[in-house]
């Protein structure tokens, strides 16, 4: 099972997926056709996601206390096993991808030798959308093995990897064959631009000049993503319902509000600042107008209470702890000291490399160079400076 990517079931649902979600095909008003895509740059270059993820890698190191604590229960009640089971939903390429796992491994093992117990053999599989730059994940794979048995001794594994492309908005894994599923930083991706953004006739909810929630936007607006959110968190959580076995656990870890408030500066400013440099290219006339006002992104960040109301209402899990954390301004920068411009810059690189290939299916490749560089000059001018704010939640699957 090693490095295989796995097709069949999670494939067919793909499809599905892919049609009415992130490959939605729709018309604007001037009936030219768009095509969302959701895909984080590719490969280890200077403006792949691997080069640009050091906030992502931030919101992972603040789900470890969650997450050691969550492993450490689940040993508890699972030792001593055979095998262990972990998903990784949202897994991306790069640094972070295999970041969670080691360390769910490494504590299970740890907890192993305390208990002089032979470690389980583990089976980690890793999920993402089918365009995923799996290739890169692969090819780290023979060093991650070798660097497994070296951290944690020849007594460790063994341990088998495999990648599962599919959307973790619907079924990936058989039933009840999951101990432990953790994702970071991928929840906040909806499976769909809402599609009440999408009806031009009503004015109420045309999200003029912005491409997310806003102060500006109306009631409409915040309502269509807000059920958004309720229709794909209720079937992330149905799904895994499924596949995790009775007692298993999970951490998800994603951008989320501490306020109730639907625009807080927190959650809206870096888009707001992005539809400013939008609203420049309308100006200079790069842009038309209708084609800014037709693109909305497929994100939300919901307040802490919508989860826990989510969660309540599918009923299969209980909820062990939700803590909300904040990284600060410049946490793009992984810890290095760097002026206002160095920082700007610093996050432009890491919202393109997310966000490029969206904003290029909508708009063309062509604007992608002046739109940053706008970008990054209205970040260095604008004083405001606001924490990046995610939330980690531990469940269990109850029995
Ligand atoms: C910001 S990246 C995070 C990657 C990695 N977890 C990290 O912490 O660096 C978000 C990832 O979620 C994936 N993603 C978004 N929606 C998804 C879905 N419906 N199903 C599976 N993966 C999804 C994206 O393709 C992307 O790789």
């Amino acid at each position: 099972m090693k490095g295989v990517v796995l097709s069949g079931e999670s494939a067919q649902h793909v499809g599905h997926i892919t049609q009415q979600g992130w490959r939605r095909e729709r018309k604007c008003r001037k009936c030219q056709k768009c095509l969302q895509v959701l895909r984080m740059k590719g490969g280890i270059g200077e403006e792949s996601y691997a080069n640009n993820s050091n906030i992502q890698k931030g919101y992972q190191n603040r789900s470890m206390p969650l997450l050691e604590q969550a492993v450490l229960e689940l040993c508890c009640t699972t030792l001593p096993t055979e095998y262990i089971t972990i998903a990784d939903l949202g897994c991306g390429s790069g640094p972070n991808t295999l970041y969670a796992v080691s360390e769910i491994m490494s504590i299970i093992h740890k907890r192993c030798c305390q208990l002089s117990q032979s470690s389980p053999e583990f089976g980690v599989f890793l999920n993402d959308l089918p365009w995923n730059d799996f290739n890169t994940v692969f090819k780290s794979l023979p060093a991650f093995h070798e660097k497994m048995k070296k951290q944690n001794g020849e007594e460790f594994g063994p341990l088998y990897i495999g990648g599962v492309s599919g959307s973790f908005y619907g079924r990936l894994f058989p039933s009840r064959s999951l101990n432990f599923v953790y994702s970071s930083t991928s929840l906040q991706w909806l499976s769909q631009v809402p599609p009440e953004l999408n009806d031009r006739a009503n004015k109420e909810i045309v999200n003029k000049g912005k491409i997310y929630i806003s102060k500006t936007s109306s009631p409409a607006v915040i309502k269509a993503y807000v059920t958004q959110f309720q229709r794909d968190f209720s079937l992330f959580l149905k799904s895994r319902a499924e596949e995790i076995i009775p007692g298993g656990r999970m951490v998800l870890s994603f951008r989320g509000r501490r306020l109730a408030d639907p625009s807080p500066d927190e959650s809206c400013l870096l888009w707001d600042l992005l539809a400013q440099a939008f609203q420049d290219l309308v100006l200079e006339g790069l842009v038309v107008e209708e084609k800014l006002d037709s693109y909305n992104t497929p994100y939300y960040e919901p307040y802490t209470e919508e989860i826990r109301a989510e969660i309540e209402k599918e009923g299969s899990f209980t909820l062990d702890r939700l803590v909300s954390t904040a990284m600060p301004w410049d946490g793009v920068n992984g810890g290095k000291k760097c002026d206002r411009v160095g920082t700007a810059q610093q996050m432009a690189k890491a919202m393109r490399a997310v966000q490029e290939s969206m904003i290029q299916s909508h708009f063309g490749a062509e604007i992608m160079d002046p739109l940053f560089e706008r970008f990054v000059n209205i970040m260095v001018a604008n004083t405001k400076e606001v924490e990046h704010v995610s939330v980690v939640l531990s469940m269990v699957r109850k029995s």
